[in-house]
């Protein structure tokens, strides 16, 4: 996990998405605060509770791309739903302990990950040990072991030179090309308890993992060039090195200390209380009280133990056009008590948004277009020309905030797009001219852009 500072993270999260500094600056310093705590004694850290995010603004403006970022960034067990993915329990749907689940595959990833590079060198020569056993079978050595030493030394240098020398072919990369028979080993049986969990989709993951426990596949050996074999056997060396249980255990730890959940969505679960107990109203109440005790902190149990949540730092976002963060349960909007709100972007914004993320649109097309061998330029006036119609459609029919951007650019790109591989020409220059000619009658006729654009 990298630890990095408040004004690191915003200038990582300043790479990818523009403006929106109040929602970066708090997600900065709760992660900031997580690494603060970790420094502390024991007792008070114990004390010390997340201070949960809640993101408002309109659709549309990086909410669930800061999210998507900051996951990326941290290296910590990061898991981000939609909220309307759960139900009430007993109900149709994922339960909502399910997202702690996830949390802990996550943490797993992440620990056995860092495991396998730790044991890399070692599984690694112990790899090539293989090879060359394999290279060189023990049917070369000479049977009469019990004759005079003399000659049973001597036949054992001679085999360690062959070994030497075959080695020094192998480092050279002589053999690739060589067929070796490697066994794939088939699973162990090993038991597991189906009771484990007291409910249906943490049995029915038991049960899956325990029927194929129960049919270990079968060991079976192949001949494969020394290419294919090596990641293989550097696989199965790693495992051999890696203990389970610690891993378990760490990324529990892991989990329960660095975990973040991403609640996205979570306005779609505000209902309002007096709304006559129509179905779904029921239901998004159910979905608050059960993650109550999941924000608040309870323990969870997994299959790979007991996951304490009282440490795990929530984000939830929302649009709340319709719902207020005042219509969620009063106890689940105590636990958010950090509100940040999104600004709705700018005209200017927009151009930003063309020109400067790393992975920005424009980018993105001159990139899928440059495999067809062309070479596309946008001028910075057909820029401003792209980023004037999505705040001028924005306005005049539904306000989408940056995906705005999608829509435009693809129109404009259309064109070019479908005959790339035909044209005789190389180069494209797409300026401002260019964009108003494919877009003006478009973005002037609200009904034409209310469909297309
Ligand atoms: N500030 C921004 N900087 C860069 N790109 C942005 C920004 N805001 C939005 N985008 C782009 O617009 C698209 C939609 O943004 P995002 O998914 O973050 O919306 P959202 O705020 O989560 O909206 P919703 O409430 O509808 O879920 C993404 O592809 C993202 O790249
Ligand atoms: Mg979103």
């Amino acid at each position: 996990m990298r630890d990095l500072t408040p004004r690191e993270i915003v200038a990582e999260l300043d790479r990818d998405i523009v403006g929106q500094d109040d929602a970066k600056r708090a997600v900065a310093i709760a992660l900031r605060n997580r690494w603060r705590r970790r420094q502390l004694p024991d007792d008070l850290r114990a004390q010390v509770t997340p201070k949960n995010i809640m993101l408002i603004g309109p659709t549309g403006v990086g909410k669930t791309e800061i999210a998507r970022r900051l996951a990326l960034l941290v290296g910590a067990p990061f898991v981000k739903v939609e909220a309307t993915k759960f139900t009430e329990v007993g109900y149709y749907g994922r339960d909502v302990e399910s997202l702690v689940r996830d949390l802990v595959e996550a943490a797993i990833t992440i620990v056995k990950n860092a495991e396998r590079d730790r044991v890399a060198g070692q599984a690694k020569g112990r790899a090539e040990d293989r090879l060359l056993d394999l290279l060189l079978p023990p049917g070369n050595l000479p049977s009469r072991h019990d004759s005079e030493s003399d000659e049973a030394t001597e036949a054992a240098e001679r085999r360690q030179r062959s070994r030497d020398k075959l080695k020094a072919r192998l480092e050279a990369g002589e053999l690739e090309d060589r067929e070796v028979e490697v066994t794939v080993p088939g699973r162990s049986v090993a038991p597991v308890s189906i009771f484990g969990a007291g409910n249906m989709e943490q049995m029915e993951m038991d049960l899956q993992g325990m029927l194929e426990k129960f049919a270990p596949k079968p060991s079976r050996t192949c001949k494969l060039p020394v290419r294919e074999a090596r990641p293989l056997l550097v696989a199965q060396e790693a495992e051999g090195l890696i203990d389970p249980e610690k891993i378990h255990r760490e990324a529990v730890t892991l989990a329960e200390e660095s975990g973040m959940v991403f609640l996205d969505e979570i306005d779609k679960i505000a209902g309002d209380e007096g709304g006559g107990g129509k179905g779904p109203d029921v239901s998004r109440q159910g979905v608050q009280r059960d993650l109550l005790p999941i924000v608040e902190g309870t323990t969870v149990t997994t299959k790979y133990g007991p996951v304490r949540t009282d440490h795990v730092l929530f984000l939830a976002a929302g649009a709340f056009h319709r719902a207020k963060p005042s219509d969620l349960m009063p106890e689940l909007q105590g636990r958010f008590p950090i509100r940040v709100e999104l600004q709705d972007l700018t005209r200017d914004d927009f151009a930003r948004i063309l020109r400067e993320p790393r992975a920005s649109l424009l980018r993105q097309y001159q990139a899928l277009l440059a495999t067809e061998g062309l070479a596309v330029e946008f001028t910075d006036d057909a820029v401003d020309a792209m980023a004037d119609l999505a705040h001028q459609v924005n306005q005049s029919t539904q306000n989408i905030g940056a995906r705005r951007l999608h829509t435009i650019l693809e129109r404009v790109v259309e064109e070019i797009s479908f005959d790339a591989p035909d044209r005789a020409d190389r180069k494209v220059v797409i300026d401002a001219a260019e964009v108003r000619k494919k877009l003006d009658a478009l973005a002037n006729d609200e009904d034409l852009s209310r469909y297309i654009l």
